[in-house]
């Protein structure tokens, strides 16, 4: 076969151990698997869909079918607004835009921001294909130190001091991987320190409506609104299939993210965009939410409580308020990456937490278990199975 030159994006982010347990997953259904950060398919929500289809259809005829504007769909635009304000969170019309998933902003936001060999700073844990992302684009990412609350105030101010950071890049709010909500004041000091540094935070912030207890903080874009750039989606509220991400960010700023998605795909899909907007709008997916809310609720519950039975002693967990995933770190010497082949052997699968940092330190004592996606009635067997693993293991 020909030899296909690939650029040095491609090599920077070459497949790694999670995309071989996907793969293995994908032939196993019996698994119960703890590994996928994806909606309950038993709520995904297909005859609301297919209603909404027949509405938008109805209400906009076959220009619903057409291409539209890159910035996006008006009626959604007027729902993101909707969704925005809920949030705390008040945009002009010139900062909003609706994007092709959470991936697709933050993809097109890097073409606009990065250079090769820019430094963007994360938080540790963090989402590992954000950092696949940045490092597509010949990024050095730096993971920050952080604690039960976020990344560490004192520590990100050491870091923006030490790098001339294209952005600092967190998750407030559930975050992925650790289920981990920052407090508000933390929040106010973070917001000081982007501005203060005159820097630019992303807050990628897709498990907001999926909050099971407690009271919302403000979003970190309400305290630093002309530093960041706030990224949400309705994949994990409506259909991640859709692909309809909403972003807010300078006005400078869209306009060259919109310059370049015109060469990237033009537009998100004006047809999803429409389906998106009727559900927002409507009494039908309030609903679906509040049953999405209920229903997840009572597995992290279920869930939380077998981990409290099963685990052995030395293993720890905080249970978040919300989200889909629960985090989990061993004793010293635990390793979760060498227990994963065995887990799969057993029947049940989970995501080392090694994946999720940017540094070359050894995290194989954690792992990251996602509670959305595993029929409820699974949850306690395949929790007996992995604790015993564990305690084996250790
Ligand atoms: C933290 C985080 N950001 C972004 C995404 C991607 O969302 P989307 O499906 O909207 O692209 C995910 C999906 O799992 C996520 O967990």
């Amino acid at each position: 076969m020909a030899l296909v030159k690939r650029s040095s994006g491609a090599a920077a982010v070459a497949s790694g151990p999670i995309d071989d347990i996907f793969a293995a997953l994908a032939k196993r259904p019996d698994v119960v698997s703890f590994a996928v950060g994806a909606p309950d398919p038993a709520l995904l929500p297909g005859e609301l869909v297919s209603a909404l289809s027949r509405d938008v259809i109805g209400k906009y005829g076959s220009a619903v079918l057409q291409y539209g504007m890159t910035q996006g769909f008006g009626p959604l635009l007027d729902e993101a607004r909707n969704l925005l304000r809920t949030r705390g969170i008040r945009c002009s019309p010139d900062s909003l835009h609706i994007s092709t998933g959470g991936s697709g902003a933050l993809h097109n936001v890097c073409l606009a921001l990065l250079d090769p060999q820019d430094v963007v700073l994360v938080e540790t844990p963090t989402y590992g294909p954000a950092v696949k992302e940045f490092r597509s684009h010949g990024a050095t990412v730096v993971g920050v130190p952080s604690d039960d609350f976020g990344i560490v105030p004192e520590a990100l101010e050491e870091a923006l001091a030490r790098y001339d950071a294209a952005f600092v890049y967190l998750l407030p709010t559930f975050q992925n991987p650790t289920g981990r909500t920052m407090p508000t004041p933390r929040r106010e000091q973070i917001a000081q320190i982007v501005v203060g540094h005159d820097t630019l935070v992303i807050e990628d912030d897709v498990y907001a409506d999926l909050r099971y207890r407690g009271v919302a903080p403000p979003a970190l874009v309400s305290f630093a609104p002309d530093n960041s750039v706030y990224i949400t989606s309705l994949s994990k509220t409506l259909a991640p299939a859709l692909r309809v991400g909403i972003t807010v960010m300078p006005p400078d700023l869209l306009r060259s993210v919109l310059a370049l998605k015109q060469g990237i795909d033009m537009q998100t899909s004006t047809y999803c965009q429409a389906i998106a907007a009727e559900f927002l709008g409507s009494a039908a997916g309030a609903a679906h939410l509040a049953r999405l809310v209920e229903v997840y609720s009572a597995k992290l519950d279920t869930l939380a409580d077998a981990v409290e039975r099963h685990f052995p002693p030395g293993f720890q967990w905080v249970a978040p308020d919300g989200g889909m995933f629960l985090w989990v770190e061993g004793p010293q010497g635990f390793d979760a990456d060498a227990l994963l082949g065995t887990a799969l052997r057993e029947g049940v699968a989970f995501l080392p937490g090694s994946a999720f940092y940017a540094d070359d330190a050894d995290h194989r004592n954690t792992m990251r278990l996602s509670f959305a996606n595993v029929p409820g009635d699974d949850i306690d067997r395949g929790i007996a199975v992995l604790a015993a693993l564990c305690e084996e293991a250790t």
